[in-house]
């Protein structure tokens, strides 16, 4: 439950980046040693792929709540078939990670995609180069078996997938000879997986550019890695405080990694100061101005802050058109914001938006950053929004409530039982 209308102002500290921990803790499967991860987000996906690991054999010890220690020596199978697997789309990864490893892999495919179609053809693409013969099981399991021949490729990918270049990147590791990946993604993500698996002894240069070379190794040491921070989790802070029109400072960031949001702020009028690894957002100085966004692939706006922008231009006087590239249907949620007053309209991938007023209603989260978009609509709507669904919010921001709290919002998370209770509040 928010009640919108003060701008937040204070201080927010930015937690390890989901979309790096649900590739890197996978990747521990590649290792023959334990390993020790920290700076681990707080967030359900976390905690849905440690038990995946466990189910596999791993053993996997929560230090506190940002560290994990994982002994994956103990596993023994390469079958991830349990229901669990299915919860997160992140899992696919066990794809790649097991394949490295066992040199076969069978791995449920993630069910209930809640943006449209989200293909796996380019991963397939690269495990077949590499050797892999695959198979898809009544249509909801995918065995890889690279059991005859396990070799480095040259892989040129149709699209630029972040995906696509993780998984092969984790197979890549362990295989036999060099490994090309062409037309790869740059996203800061990829280069914190590939400093992980160096760091273990692999041998990857090129993450971060259009080209990654990996030349396979045998062994690979334990180590203690810590996440880079979530440029997401940080760029949506970043949206809330100019959509409540507030100054806030966001700490444990790199900076770098938020250049194009940063500098889609700066466009709207908002002053940024940047440091090493903090930054201050200062919407108060003047009105903000309407701009067109695109989503690209890194280093171009990420789609992961899509939604959360078009809720900020809703508050923004002007036309503001938004182009989403990478996804063919990121827009379930502008419904939802619909019903708060906002003047929206889609037409395939451009939604253009009247900047005007919000007010509350009750909205629901239809995925992780629609959900994000709920919360900052809900900040500067007149009145008390109620968000249901937030277990999309919470697969992939930690603490957000406090979080929000400590910056002044009104906001707080209600449990309403099943069986009609009255609504308890924590
Ligand atoms: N694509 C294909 N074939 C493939 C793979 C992808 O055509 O085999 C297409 C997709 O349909 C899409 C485009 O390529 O149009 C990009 O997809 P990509 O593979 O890059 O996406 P992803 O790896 O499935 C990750 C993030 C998403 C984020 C995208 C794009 C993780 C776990 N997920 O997804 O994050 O939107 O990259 O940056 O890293 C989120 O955090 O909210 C989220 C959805």
């Amino acid at each position: 439950m928010i009640t919108g209308g003060k701008p937040l102002f204070g201080e927010v500290t930015v937690s390890g980046a989901k979309n790096a921990a649900v590739a890197i803790i996978p990747g521990v499967v590649l290792c023959d040693e334990p390993c020790r991860i920290e700076n681990i987000p707080n967030i359900s996906d976390v905690t849905v792929i440690a038990n995946i690991l466990r189910d596999l054999g791993a053993m996997v010890r929560r230090v506190d709540k940002n560290t994990l220690d994982i002994d994956p020596r103990p596993i023994q199978t390469y079958k991830a078939t349990e229901d669990s697997v299915r919860k997160m789309r992140a899992s696919y990864y066990l794809l790649g990670a097991l394949l490295g490893r066992f040199h076969k892999a069978k791995v449920a495919l993630p069910g209930g995609c809640n943006f449209g179609v989200r293909p796996i053809d380019q991963h397939l693409k690269g495990f077949q180069l590499m050797g892999a013969k695959n198979d898809l099981i009544n249509g909801a399991i995918i065995e890889l078996d690279a059991s005859e021949s396990f070799h480095g490729a040259r892989i040129y990918f149709d699209t630029v997938s972040v995906g696509s270049t993780i998984n092969v990147m984790l197979a890549a590791v362990k295989a036999e000879g060099q490994t090309i990946i062409e037309n790869a993604a740059k996203e800061p993500h990829i280069v914190d997986l590939a400093n992980f698996l160096n760091s273990m002894g692999a041998n990857i240069r090129g993450a971060g550019t259009d080209v990654i070379k990996i030349r396979g190794v045998e062994y690979l040491h334990g180590v203690t890695y810590s996440i880079i921070p979530d440029q997401i989790e940080a760029g949506t802070y970043m949206a809330a405080a100019a959509a409540t029109r507030g100054r806030i400072t966001v700490r444990n960031i790199t900076p770098k990694h938020l250049e194009s949001i940063s500098s889609k702020l700066c466009e709207m009028g908002c002053e940024i100061d940047e440091y090493d690894e903090a930054v201050i957002i200062d919407a108060t100085k003047r009105p903000l101005n309407r701009v067109n966004i695109k989503t690209m692939p890194h280093p171009g706006f990420p789609t992961d802050c899509q939604p959360q922008f078009v809720a900020l231009l809703t508050t923004v006087k002007g036309t503001s058109i938004v182009n989403e590239s990478v996804w063919d249907n990121r827009y379930q949620y502008v419904s939802e914001l619909v019903r708060m007053g906002a003047n929206i309209s889609v037409e395939g991938r451009l939604a253009i938006i009247e900047g005007g007023h919000l007010t509350a209603a009750p909205v629901k989260a239809t995925d992780l950053r629609a959900g994000a978009a709920m919360l900052i609509a809900g900040l500067v709507a007149d009145g008390t929004t109620s968000i249901s669904n937030i277990s999309y919010i919470e697969r992939g921001y930690s603490d957000v409530v406090t979080k929000f709290q400590s910056l002044g919002a009104d906001i707080k998370k209600v449990y309403f039982p099943d069986d009609g209770a009255a609504a308890t509040t924590a």
